[in-house]
């Protein structure tokens, strides 16, 4: 449907163009209105549904509305639905037992506060108290929020709009094989790229305090490291003193077909920052550690809204539900027949120049004949998906990557649909 087919669409974008700051932006030429969802939908304004192929960026891992967890929410709301952290209350001590269960491991205490930005702030707060250190590594293609300190992190251009950005933080390449910026291949390679990280720890001596890293690259294109890569970078980190901030964003809560995307790895981190599907839809984040590391934190921290009971409440209500249902086995087999599907498709559609990704989150990188990045081709399939009814998501540095994040509730049919869609959309639209 196009913007001026609609007068309340036309209502909507006057409101945003007039009241909103101009950097918040939205997919789409002819945007709708969603108004609504129920499992793996979303309906607009005029009643119209779509597949959710994204999951508002892996957030309703347990699908829109989910009448088992907001239960919970709706009992909370009408108890009680704000305190702060200075009472005590019990939903959200309740969450940190559950988290405490639900992540493998040594991470067993948390700090609730409510955006991922926040909680990758709290847990940078924590590292420099724990290590006396000020600085941090950080990825070339990661995103890590939209603070000072949390922009400063974030390696993707797209998203570095501060002009001042702080001067604590070294890069160092993500190891994206495919564009290795070293020529090298894998395995042969013996990861040759580590190299960088301890050449930036040998240069930095003893001012590192954290290195910041998501177990899969979410926005920077769905990137997964090769095997063993995690596992080098801990050793190196650990002969240094430097601790490893783990920001499971997207990959947390059963995404990849895990419960966390670190177990793929062999390797716990020392702190491990969550937010997006923890409340599957409500504002709650967290940090979790260890009682060491805890330990070095004992000055005042508070957060109004952090642990708030609704949230806490509906948090654990997902937790539950997550395991009930078991996500992380629906998440790993949807996944397998995912991948299997879009690595057809790629068979007949040369302009997939790579399918990556773990579990229920999955890129396809699209590329002309020449290998360059093709946005405006991307841009065309989403719109046409939309008009279709499915909505997926686009990411990496040349926002040329396919990326789908379904709730991880999807059924057989659904996904079904969903590959039949993608399927069309490489047949039909313009350019492929
Ligand atoms: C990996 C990662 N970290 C941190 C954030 C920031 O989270 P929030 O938008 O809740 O502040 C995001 C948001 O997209 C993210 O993808």
């Amino acid at each position: 449907m196009s913007s001026s087919e609609s007068p309340y669409v036309d209502q909507m974008l006057a409101l945003k163009a007039q009241y909103l700051i101009p950097c918040v932006y939205h997919f789409y030429r002819n945007p709708m209105v969603l108004s609504r969802g129920e499992g793996a939908w979303l309906f607009d304004h005029s009643g119209k549904r779509y597949l959710d192929a994204y999951s508002g960026v892996g957030v309703v891992n347990c699908g829109h509305c989910n009448p088992e967890i907001i239960a919970a929410t709706e009992a909370q709301l009408h108890q009680l639905h704000h305190t702060t952290t200075i009472y005590l209350t019990e939903p959200m001590l309740r969450l940190a037992e559950g988290l405490d269960r639900f992540v493998p491991g040594r991470l067993k205490r948390s700090f609730f506060c409510t955006s991922g930005s926040e909680a990758n702030e709290g847990a940078l707060l924590l590292a420099r108290l724990a290590t006396g250190r000020s600085d941090f590594v950080s990825l070339s293609r990661s995103l890590h929020g939209r603070t000072h300190l949390t922009a400063g992190l974030t390696g993707l251009p797209f998203w570095r709009t501060d002009p001042y950005p702080p001067s604590c933080v070294h890069f160092v390449a993500s190891p994206v094989c495919k564009d290795c910026p070293h020529g090298k291949h894998y395995p042969e390679c013996d990861l040759y790229c580590t190299r960088e990280l301890e050449q930036v720890l040998d240069e930095n001596k003893d001012r590192i305090a954290a290195m910041i890293a998501e177990p899969v690259h979410g926005n920077g294109g769905i990137v997964v490291p090769p095997p063993g890569w995690f596992r080098r970078v801990k050793e190196i980190l650990e002969q240094q003193g430097v601790l490893l901030i783990m920001d499971e964003a997207q990959t947390g809560f059963c995404r990849t077909g895990r419960r966390f995307g670190f177990e793929w790895e062999g390797i716990e981190p020392d702190i491990l920052t969550l937010c997006k599907a923890l409340g599957n839809g409500m504002p709650i984040a967290a940090f979790m550690t260890t009682d060491e590391i805890a330990g070095a934190y004992t000055r005042p921290g508070a957060s109004t809204f952090g642990g708030n009971p609704v949230c806490a409440r509906t948090a654990l209500a997902a937790l539950n539900y997550m395991q009930a249902h078991q996500l992380e086995q629906k998440a790993k087999q949807s996944g397998q027949r995912l991948r299997r599907r879009m690595e057809a498709l790629a068979g007949e559609n040369p302009v997939i120049a790579g399918i990556r990704g773990r579990g229920l989150m999955l890129g396809l990188e699209l590329a002309d004949h020449k290998g360059a990045a093709a946005a405006d081709l991307l841009d065309g399939l989403l719109e046409w998906l939309k008009d279709n009814g499915v909505l997926a998501g686009k990411t990496g540095p040349g926002r040329n990557v396919l990326t789908l994040m379904p709730p991880l509730i999807l059924t057989a049919d659904e996904l079904d649909h969903l590959c039949r869609k993608l399927e069309q959309a490489f047949e039909e639209v313009e350019g492929f």
